[in-house]
């Protein structure tokens, strides 16, 4: 196969962010803020870190904003300059230099699996990442690192894997598998949020190293759970088929999809931020008396 090097990842953002509105009504989701930084900040550094150079984004109507994120803002720019601003601007500079970020369109809702093959050919023939912007991973190497680092060692797609309560195995996609060591399974059941009788506890968090083979199988996918193009039912067939590793990332992951996820992931980082964590943790200690 083409080269181990990750230099694409792919970032499904197309959701209308139904679970948060009314903020989601003309602010996409992607750019809620954990403290002030939007979720899809995190998750592009995350990428960048992990060594991808290109992000493609797969959006919607409406969500164009996130774009903007991404680019050049010369007036504000311009302002902060003006305004003795220096060291924003150059931050404001730094998010537009991050990565290439270039868009596709996914022009109807027909699921994950779906906005992935969008990306199709973006991506060509070369190994990539799928990098979900409602989990958020709070790691010391960042999570999609750890999984290029299981890629490059298997040379077998590599999807992350997190232990959850029984009771919570119906809201994600569940593996099961040969261990390998400590922290890696080869998969040999996947099954997407499982009504009953889940194949282990082990839950697919959103992100993913896979090959460009994993194209071919989505393009013959029918509709799975919720009529949908389920991108867990084509890693199914290519854990079958090539072969597919789960590797259990170190870190801490929140929901940042779900309302008390969220709110979880600000208090978190906002504890992490030396300019605030002081004042912020004496009020918190007040106000849970
Ligand atoms: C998606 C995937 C699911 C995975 C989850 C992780 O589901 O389909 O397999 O476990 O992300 O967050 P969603 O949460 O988008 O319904």
């Amino acid at each position: 196969m083409s080269s181990s090097v990750i230099r694409k990842a792919v970032i499904p953002a197309a959701g209308l962010g139904t679970r948060f509105l009314p903020a989601t009504k003309a602010v996409p989701k992607e750019l809620l803020p954990i403290v002030d930084i939007p979720t899809i900040q995190y998750i592009v550094a995350e990428a960048v870190a992990a060594g991808v150079r290109d992000v493609i984004l797969i959006c919607a109507r409406g969500k164009d904003s996130i774009v903007d994120h991404f680019d050049i803002a010369k007036e504000l720019e311009a302002h902060l300059e003006r305004t003795g601003k220096l060291e924003l601007r150059d931050q404001m500079r730094a998010i537009a230099k991050m990565a290439n970020v270039v868009t596709v369109r996914q022009q109807e809702p027909l699921g994950l699996g779906h906005a992935v093959l969008c990306a199709k050919d973006l991506v060509g023939d070369e190994p990539f990442a799928v990098m979900l912007g409602d989990d958020i991973i709070d790691a010391e190497v960042p999570a999609t690192r750890q999984l290029t680092d299981c890629y490059r060692r298997t040379g077998m797609g590599t999807i992350a894997l997190m232990e959850v309560p029984v009771a919570e195995t119906g809201s994600y996609g569940i593996a099961a598998g040969t261990p390998v060591d400590d922290r890696t399974l080869r998969i040999d059941k996947l099954v997407e949020k499982p009504r009953k009788d889940p194949p282990s506890h082990l839950a697919v968090i959103g992100r993913y190293v896979l090959p460009p083979r994993v194209f071919e199988i989505l393009e013959k996918q029918p509709p799975g759970v919720g009529g949908e193009i389920q991108l867990t039912d084509a890693l199914a067939v290519l854990a079958r088929e090539e072969g597919l590793m789960g590797y259990r990332f170190e870190g801490q992951r929140y929901d940042a999809g779900d309302r008390l996820g969220y709110l979880k992931a600000n208090v978190a980082y906002a504890l992490k931020r030396p300019d605030l964590a002081g004042p912020f943790r004496a009020w918190l200690s007040e106000v849970v008396k």
